[in-house]
């Protein structure tokens, strides 16, 4: 992310209203609106107010919770917007890794080069974790395989690692040649992020640190969000020339692109729906449906309103959220300041909570036909995809060749998409949050109706449905019975 994105949001506000000849006041209280072919309509606008701008937002799927980051701290509000704790005493915070797995989520301070490791579910700080390969962390991801969270460090255009468990600096660093932005972990230890000022994608290896493949983006400039489909490893990245470039993982080419509005700060996908989304400081988020994993189609573009470039999209509860401010106009230039930038009205700071008003509206990408059949063995042959420290998923592949490949794209799901994991433990053995898979009484057709509609306990406590039409929940059920036959 930027080094100011508070500061780039006004001076971008700013421009475009010297540029339509509006007053700034107006546009930021245009009243958003509803939506159209995604179903998304926005559901809550909450007023958090409080001082300062802000940066990037994470959604937990398993808690529900928004973590917002504002320069000295992180708010963290629930999915109505209701305050439900704050991590205090931070330095030029751009947001917050999250890792269930370990109950622990880490805050990426680009004033004092560290990441602070909290507990996920009390909020207390547990310890400031001082990175000395690191000069301005801003980006960040939790990478699932090798259980590290990376930040992307925009000053020393490196990332450094700590162990998510233990909080322990992981020695070393990935040069990564340019300044990083938005980045994703694909689940099988490869970590992919935008180098911004070489227009390049970079891969690299979550556990030996070693550069993989640097690709061009080309048609895409200035790479800056990023979301992942690791099913169908697919990346959507956010360029700044209002384009979103969909990549094939594997191969980095750009298989792909749509075109998205202005201002891009931040993506997302939803495997549930299918839906990509790129979220712009003009206002709009774009939704993109994958229909095919070669083939995608803008489905709609919901007016959210000026300044709300960053999103965070909750994969469990399908919300999408969105923060931004009122901006008082600039002042005219002077030759001391050529470019005065406007600045946040106090206490206007809002989030805007968008909810998806029927549920399914569209079929997630077709299960059937040869990409997709092509892409599940991928799933099934790529590094560490197809259980690497577990028998489950092979006990499944000596059944019958076509389950295998289904089975190891259900535990993909199962650990990285949908986080069952989160709850019912990484080889489904079961937590204090979720019973054990392991000993579960379901059959595979009652198995398939609980993740359809899960009892009303799972869901409270935040279980996801999966769509009978959705591509996903034939793999998950085959994991599921793997877990259970292990
Ligand atoms: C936020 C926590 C959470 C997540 C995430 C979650 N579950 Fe659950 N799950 C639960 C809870 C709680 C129950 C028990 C509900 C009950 O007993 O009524 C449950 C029950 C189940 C059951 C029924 C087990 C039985 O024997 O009755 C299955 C199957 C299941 N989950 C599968 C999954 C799968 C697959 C995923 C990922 C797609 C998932 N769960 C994600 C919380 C979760």
């Amino acid at each position: 992310m930027r080094k100011a994105r508070w500061e780039s949001v006004a001076l971008y506000a700013g421009a475009l209203a010297l540029a339509f000849g509006v007053s700034l006041a107006n546009f930021a209280k245009a009243s958003p609106q509803s939506s159209g072919g995604s179903g998304y309509q926005l559901a809550k606008k909450v007023m958090l107010g409080g001082m300062g701008g802000w940066d990037y937002l994470s959604a937990d799927p398993v808690s529900h919770r928004v973590f917002i980051s504002r320069g000295n701290h992180v708010m963290v509000v629930d999915a109505d917007g209701n305050v439900v704790g704050d991590i205090p005493d931070l330095m030029g915070t751009h947001g917050a890794a999250l890792a269930d797995e370990f109950n622990h989520g880490f805050t990426s301070n680009g004033g004092s080069n560290s990441v602070t490791m909290f507990d996920l579910k009390t909020l207390a700080v547990l310890s400031d974790i001082k990175m000395p390969d690191a000069v301005g962390p801003d980006g960040y991801v939790y990478d699932p395989a090798s259980k590290r969270v990376f930040t992307f460090n925009g000053r020393s255009n490196n990332a450094t690692a700590v162990d998510a468990k233990s909080g322990d600096v992981v020695a070393g660093s990935v040069p990564l040649g340019g300044k990083p932005e938005a980045a994703q972990a694909d689940g099988a230890g490869h970590i992919f992020v935008n180098i911004e000022d070489k227009d390049q994608l970079l891969e690299f290896d979550s556990g030996t640190l070693k550069v993989m493949n640097t690709w061009p983006l080309a048609p895409c400039m200035q790479p800056s969000g990023m979301a992942s489909d690791t099913v169908h490893k697919r990346l959507f990245i956010g360029c700044h020339n209002n384009l979103m470039a969909i990549v094939d993982f594997t191969t980095g080419k750009v298989v792909a692109t749509e075109p998205i509005g202005t201002g891009i700060d931040a993506d997302g996908f939803d495997p549930g729906t299918g839906f990509a989304f790129a979220s712009c400081g003009d206002g709009t988020i774009t939704v993109v449906h994958e229909d095919t994993p070669d083939k995608f189609t803008v489905v709609d573009t919901i007016k959210t309103q000026q300044g709300a470039r960053t999103m965070a999209y909750d994969t469990s509860n399908h919300n999408i959220y969105t923060v931004t401010a009122d901006m008082t106009p600039a002042p005219p230039p002077t030759p001391e300041n050529p470019r005065p930038r406007p600045v946040i009205v106090p206490n206007t700071f809002t989030l805007l909570i968008y909810k998806l008003s029927s549920p399914h509206a569209l079929a997630a990408p077709a299960s059937g036909g040869a990409s997709a059949s092509a892409s599940a063995s991928a799933a099934a042959s790529a590094p560490g995809a197809a259980g690497s420290g577990s028998t489950s998923a092979g006990a499944g592949a000596n059944t019958a060749g076509a389950s295998g490949s289904l089975v190891a794209q259900g535990k993909a799901l199962y650990e990285n998409t949908y986080m069952c994991v989160g709850c019912h433990g990484m080889n489904g053995e079961g937590t204090d949050l979720a019973p054990d898979l392991v000993g579960t009484r379901l059959s595979g057709d009652e198995i398939a109706k609980f993740l359809e509609k899960p009892s009303a306990d799972a869901s409270d406590k935040g279980m996801p449905d999966i769509p009978a039409t959705s591509p996903d929940l034939q793999p998950l059920v085959a994991y599921v019975i793997s877990l259970k036959h292990s």
